[in-house]
C-alpha cells in the first residue's frame, strides 16, 4: 500500500516510541529473563540524549556501558563519542551480545559478555587500561530494583574501583534503589528526571573525587 509507506517516510517516529533498536528482541529478552532486563521496551530517544549529555560523553576517552541491551543507547553513545574514544559494552545476556556484535559495526565498540560485577576483569581482558588508562565514564541501565541488594552493592563497588579520579558514573532508573545503594558507596547523587520515556526515569550522576 503506497499511502502507508509514504506516510511512514514523511512522519518521523514519535519520541516516546523507542528506537527501532530491535524492540521484539528486547521484549523476548524481557520475557526470558525479566529480572535482568527489567523493562519491556528500550529507552526513548529523549532518554538516550539525556544520558549522553549528562555523562558528557563527547569529552570521554574510555566509556563503559553496563547493560546495553539491544543497542539503542549504545548507538547514541557512539554517535556522541569522539573519533578516538572507546566504548566497552558489558552485557550479561548472550543473545543481546550476539545481536550487538552482528548489528553494530564500529571499531570504537567492544562488546563484552559478562557481569557488571567484573569491570576490572573486562578492562584487563581487552587491554584497555594499558591503551587508555582508567575509564572516565561508566553508564548503567541495569535494573537495581530487581536484584539482591548484595549484588547491587557489588556492581557499584566494581564501578567505583574502575573509574578514574575525576570520572563520572551515570545510572538511569525508574525506581530509586540505585540511589539508596549508591549513597552508601559514593555519597549523594545529582538527580534529573526524564519525562519523555516510558516510564519516566530518573538519571543519577556521581562524580569521583
Ligand atoms: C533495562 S535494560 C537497558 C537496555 C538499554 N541500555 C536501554 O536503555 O534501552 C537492562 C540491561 O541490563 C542487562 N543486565 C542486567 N544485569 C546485568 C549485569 N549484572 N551485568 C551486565 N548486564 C546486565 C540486561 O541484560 C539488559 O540488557
Amino acid at each position: 500500500m503506497p499511502e502507508i509507506s509514504q506516510a511512514a517516510q514523511s512522519n518521523p517516529p514519535h519520541p516516546l516510541i523507542p528506537q527501532p533498536a530491535h524492540p521484539i528482541a528486547f521484549l523476548r529478552g524481557f520475557l526470558e529473563r525479566p529480572k535482568e532486563v527489567g523493562s519491556i521496551i528500550p529507552s526513548s530517544r529523549w532518554m538516550e540524549r539525556r544520558i549522553t549529555r549528562t555523562a558528557e560523553i563527547a569529552k570521554a576517552n574510555l566509556i563503559i556501558e553496563l547493560g546495553p541491551g539491544t543497542g539503542g543507547t549504545t548507538k547514541a553513545l557512539l554517535q556522541a563519542m569522539g573519533p578516538d574514544a572507546t566504548l566497552l559494552a558489558i552485557e550479561i545476556n548472550p543473545g543481546f551480545c550476539e545481536l550487538l556484535t552482528q548489528t553494530i559495526r564500529d571499531p570504537r565498540l567492544i562488546v563484552h559478555e559478562g557481569s557488571a560485577t567484573d569491570i576490572s576483569e573486562a578492562l584487563a581482558k581487552h587491554d584497555l587500561l594499558y591503551s587508555h588508562g582508567a575509564p572516565d565514564v561508566v553508564l548503567s541501565g541495569i535494573p537495581f530494583s530487581t536484584m539482591p541488594k548484595e549484588l547491587g552493592l557489588s556492581i557499584l563497588q566494581s564501578v567505583k574501583d574502575s573509574l578514574a579520579p575525576g570520572g563520572r558514573f551515570v545510572a538511569y532508573q525508574f525506581r530509586d534503589v540505585v540511589h539508596t545503594l549508591g549513597k552508601q558507596v559514593f555519597g549523594p547523587a545529582t538527580i534529573q528526571l526524564e519525562l519523555l520515556n516510558m516510564p519516566p526515569m530518573r538519571v543519577y550522576r556521581w562524580d569521583m573525587a
